[in-house]
């Protein structure tokens, strides 16, 4: 079983912990710190309870090799001023002077570790890279999330040179919302899903034909499906490769009793830099434009159905959010998402756009929850078993 981080006496302990502070830079600076915030509480509590901190985390992917660019170090600043106090940091994260900061800090200090994917051993799991990382810390607590779908060596590969291992309280939270939920849901469930992709959803799809209530389909993939469905889609964009798997799904919906919606009208325009020409019914679709957005038609019909479930899960954008004449339908999603939430219905955002397109419209205090993970999210939502959490329970 996954040990909780309350089970452990901490005092006087040195607790090596992966975060990931995969977060985005731009010139040096983070410029959304939703990642960091989410592991304070665990960070906090460890300090209050009188032990060591070490961290240790990736940030984008180096291939192996030092790129200064990557360097964790604004990440250690950032996280300095939020906890308000100073932070070490080893520029490397195996090397002698690295585990000799690691030994000598004091209960209540944090050392901060650089980059782990500057060496190939991360990705890699190699056992020998696992086993210095090891030496960092007395014991183990995975915190990284949104590295969860990752058999690498700081997740992985250390597990096995600790007696006490963990998880701490944001990997509490994603599993109870991502996964626990789902074992006995609120009823009706709704599944939201946007963008562009139907690949990279397929298998989030094919569980909730077995789980769902209603599973609603907007953004980009929602053309692939009316067009499965027969429908002509103008200037719109689909997947041609994808259409025999849109058919299979509408009809497996259809057998499972499992209400598919699609968009009822779509904002247009030539493309996403130009002006909306106008709203389109989805019947009328115009040859020279692209929808770029749901249309008025379909956020009611999506805000009623949002209205009566229970539980709803939410992953891709409406539309092209990021350009404001785009963004009607996503925001609207998730103004109804929090009222939903006021109103006592359970609420997860799962997605790097979606949880981003939240955050940016401040309402991610305002939803049951907002996953830190993409690729982990959606597999996690999809059923699958993460190799972090694996390797934590075959403890
Ligand atoms: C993420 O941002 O999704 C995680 O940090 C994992 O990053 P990766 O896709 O580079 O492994």
């Amino acid at each position: 079983m996954i040990q909780s981080l309350h089970s452990f006496d901490l005092k006087d302990k040195r607790i090596l912990i992966r975060v990931d502070f995969n977060v985005p830079l731009d010139n040096g600076r983070v410029t959304d710190d939703f990642r960091l915030q989410a592991s304070l509480p665990t960070i906090q509590h460890c300090l209050q309870q009188g032990a060591a901190v070490v961290l240790m985390s990736h940030l984008g992917r180096p291939k192996g090799k030092v790129d200064e660019k990557l360097s964790l170090i604004p990440v250690g600043e950032t996280l300095a001023d939020m906890l308000e106090m100073p932070i070490k940091f080893s520029e490397d994260c195996i090397s002698e002077d690295a585990r000799n900061t690691s030994l000598g800090i004091s209960p209540g200090e944090i050392h901060l570790l650089e980059n782990l994917r500057f060496y190939d051993g991360e990705t890699l799991n190699d056992p020998q890279f696992a086993m210095i990382l090891a030496k960092h810390g007395e014991v183990f607590i995975n915190e990284a999330f949104g590295t969860a779908h990752r058999a690498h060596a700081s997740n992985v590969g250390v597990v096995d040179h600790f007696k006490q291992t963990g998880i701490g309280f944001l990997m509490e939270q994603e599993l109870k919302y991502l996964k626990e939920s789902f074992d006995h849901p609120l009823r009706p469930i709704t599944l939201i899903l946007g963008g562009a992709k139907i690949e990279s959803k397929l298998s989030l799809i094919r569980r909730f034909l077995n789980k769902a209530d209603t599973i609603i389909i907007g953004g980009g993939m929602s053309f692939t499906f009316l067009k499965a469905q027969g429908r002509e889609v103008g200037g719109s964009l689909i997947n041609e490769k994808m259409l025999f798997t849109a058919t299979q799904i509408l009809n497996e919906a259809k057998h499972q009793k499992v209400k598919l919606v699609l968009p009822f009208d779509f904002v247009c325009a030539k493309d996403a830099k130009s002006q909306p020409d106008a709203v389109y019914s989805r019947r009328e679709l115009p040859e020279d434009l692209m929808g770029l957005d749901i249309g008025p038609k379909s956020i009611e019909n999506f805000k009623d159905i949002i209205f009566s479930s229970k539980t709803i899960v939410w992953n891709g954008p409406m539309g092209v959010f990021e350009q404001e004449p785009y963004a009607a339908g996503t925001k609207a999603i998730a103004e109804k998402l929090v009222e939903a939430t006021t109103s006592g219905q359970t609420t997860v955002v799962g997605g790097g756009d979606t949880a981003a397109a939240i955050r940016a419209y401040g309402y991610h205090h305002d939803v049951t929850h907002v996953s830190t993970g993409g690729g982990a999210s959606l597999e996690l939502l999809s059923g699958e078993t993460l190799p972090a959490f694996s390797a934590l329970e075959s403890k």
